[in-house]
């Protein structure tokens, strides 16, 4: 309680002069087109489940103009190297059955759509999956192929690749029906004081955004965005990392990316943009 009390006070004090250059107090203005013809919705009515939330405002609104700017063109967006990469590896075969993923899904086009809808349930499974466990499925299961390591690089570009072309598509995870429970774990994650400094995501993400921290602007905690390339590590980064890193700050013992809880805080935090364009790979510091 008292170290909360002692940033929300380091908060207020930052707040009147970080906000008025902020690139936030635009937000009502800005506009992300991306190549001149993709039409970014990255500010909307909050879903209904959020109680606490009116409007919700992709991580890009909090950005500086120049960060913002990386994004508007696929040749300055530096995200867009690992969406290469990856499009060799949709082609390239590997594995006992000789397969790669073109010879079941044709072109990476064929996955518009997915991303907006993941975390999903998978029926087989039953249990919610996200889209790198989908990939490393198709690659044990179905190629014969070893696992990629689930917030590795080559992993990271797979599933910027499937982002991309869902681009400009509302996100729409399903939080009701079989994955009504892990959604409520994932709630229940999001809500939880956790470590040294007794913060939860909604101290920072629901009752701060818009405020300055450690110099950083601080956002939603979208993930619309992810993958996101980060100019600070200059590479592309999962949810799970960034999940990560979050956690760490709070003091806390961390889970490991890939596991029930990061997967079910996925889907909550996905379902809190419910109505935002995917827009990953996106650009942040
Ligand atoms: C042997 C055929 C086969 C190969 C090879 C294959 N997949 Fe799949 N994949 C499937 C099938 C079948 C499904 C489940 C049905 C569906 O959604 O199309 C699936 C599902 C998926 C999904 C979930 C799609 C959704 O709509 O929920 C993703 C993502 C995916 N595959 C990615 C890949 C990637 C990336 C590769 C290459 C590393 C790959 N797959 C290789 C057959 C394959
Ligand atoms: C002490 C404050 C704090 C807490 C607690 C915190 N974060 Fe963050 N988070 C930040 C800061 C600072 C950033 C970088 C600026 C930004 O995008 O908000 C960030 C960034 C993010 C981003 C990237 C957003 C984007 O658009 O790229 C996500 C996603 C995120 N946090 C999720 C979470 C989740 C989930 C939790 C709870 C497990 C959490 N955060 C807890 C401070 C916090």
């Amino acid at each position: 309680m008292k170290n909360t009390f002692k940033l929300k006070t380091a908060f207020a004090c930052v707040v009147a002069a970080g906000l008025a250059s902020s690139a936030f107090a635009d937000a009502d203005t800005d506009k992300l087109v991306i190549n001149g013809e993709i039409d970014i919705i990255t500010t909307t009515v909050a879903p209904a489940h959020l109680e606490n939330v009116d409007t919700i405002y992709s991580g890009w609104h909090f950005r500086s103009d120049e960060t913002q700017a990386f994004q508007m063109d696929d040749f300055d967006n530096p995200g867009m190297i690992g969406v290469e990469k990856a499009s060799e590896n949709w082609d390239t075969v590997d594995g006992s059955e000789g397969k790669s993923c073109a010879s079941c899904h044709g072109e990476a086009e064929s996955m518009a759509g997915v991303r907006a809808v993941y975390p999903k349930y998978n029926e087989e499974k039953g249990k919610v999956t996200t889209l790198a466990m989908e990939v490393n499925n198709c690659r044990t299961e179905r190629m014969g192929a070893e696992k990629w390591k689930y917030t590795g690089g080559t992993m990271t570009d797979m599933v910027a690749l499937i982002s991309s072309v869902s681009r400009g598509m509302p996100v729409n995870v399903a939080i009701d029906g079989p994955a009504q429970s892990t959604w409520e774990q994932g709630k229940e994650l999001y809500y939880a004081r956790t470590g040294q400094l007794e913060l939860s995501c909604a101290n920072c993400h629901e009752d701060s955004y818009g405020m300055m921290i450690r110099a950083d602007h601080l956002s939603q905690g979208q993930i619309n965005g992810f993958p996101t390339y980060r100019l600070k590590n200059t590479k592309l980064n999962s949810a799970h990392a960034r999940f990560k890193g979050c956690v760490r700050d709070t003091r806390a013992e961390t889970y490991n990316p890939g596991s029930d809880e990061f997967i079910a805080l996925e889907l909550y935090v996905a379902s809190r943009g419910n109505g935002l364009s995917v827009e990953g790979p996106s650009v942040r510091n």
